[in-house]
């Protein structure tokens, strides 16, 4: 889907990657940019910040509640019309925990809001997408929706699950010839803040360089993007490689198993600017 001309909802775009996709799809010509967030004072500080690229509006939305779904669905239908492209990027990370510490509430927390929570926005947006004959839906997800990795039990489940319903929605989708399309993004870690503390082997991404590469996806209709390319192949290594070979060369000497040892998380909330 073109860009240019359409209306972009994008959720938890006050920080990180979300915040930078607001401002390329501005830069791109969007005929307005809706912006969800729960930090209600980040939404002010980003619609100030990217108002003069062009038209956009904020709501507060708390994505893992289906009744604050709706309340900031009807607000934004209200004040800025249809949605014509919608991108799922909220997301969390709770801790760097072993899944026997932690609790009843991480477990929920994390699912609610990773992977329920676009399920719920989505539903809301996809309903009038049909009714309208047009629409597109990118999903932020994970490398780490295909990987097992120690001490991020809950996050990798979240992302796998969201991997899983994405993909298949998009198969609904295009079987039915629906003009709703649906891009499944899964991004390698980013520097964002998100995961900070975190050592990789691995190159960790620039979010401008990520952001740019997602919003691509979505011009191009694609179904899938791995960012970068090699992401991939993780299936394909899963499915050639024994488990423990597979374990050993990436795990052990390429060090994804001890990624997580050092994570300390963001530690300033909302501080990126979009420039
Ligand atoms: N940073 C990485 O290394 C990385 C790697 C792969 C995938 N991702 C995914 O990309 C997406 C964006 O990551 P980021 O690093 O830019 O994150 P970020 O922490 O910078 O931004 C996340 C935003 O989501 C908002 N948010 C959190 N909970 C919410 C809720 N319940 N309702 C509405 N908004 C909520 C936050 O306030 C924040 O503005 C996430 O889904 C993340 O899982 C990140």
């Amino acid at each position: 889907m073109k860009i240019q001309g359409n209306t972009v909802l994008i959720t938890g775009a006050c920080s990180g990657i979300g915040k930078i996709m607001a401002r390329i799809c501005l830069e791109k010509g969007a005929r307005q940019l809706v912006i969800w967030d729960i930090n209600e004072s980040a939404i002010d500080a980003t619609v100030q910040e990217l108002s003069p690229l062009g038209k956009v509006c904020g709501f507060r939305a708390d994505i893992s509640d289906p009744a604050s779904v709706d309340a900031a669905y009807a607000a934004t239908r209200k004040a800025c019309g249809d949605v014509d492209l919608l991108i799922n990027n909220a997301g969390i990370i709770t801790n760097n925990k072993s899944f026997a510490e932690q609790t009843d509430q991480d477990i929920i927390r994390t699912i609610d809001i990773n992977t329920k929570g676009a399920m719920f926005v989505t539903l809301r947006c996809l309903h009038d997408m049909q009714a309208r004959g047009r629409g597109h839906i990118c999903n932020i997800t994970s490398s780490a929706g295909m990987l097992a990795l120690p001490k991020m039990a809950l996050y990798t489940s979240s992302k796998w699950a969201s991997i899983g319903w994405s993909q298949s929605l998009r198969i609904e989708l295009t079987r039915e010839k629906s003009p709703v399309h649906v891009t499944t993004i899964a991004p390698y870690f980013i520097n964002t803040g998100m995961f900070d503390g975190i050592r990789s082997f691995f190159k960790i991404q620039d979010p401008e360089v990520v952001a740019r590469k997602a919003i691509r996806a979505v011009e191009r209709d694609r179904w899938y993007r791995g960012i970068p390319f090699s992401q991939h192949f993780i299936r394909l290594m899963q499915g050639i490689f024994p488990q423990t070979w597979f374990d050993f060369i990436f795990g052990d000497i390429c060090g994804l198993y001890t990624v997580m040892d050092h994570f300390k998380g963001r530690q300033q909330h909302h501080t990126q600017q979009a420039r």
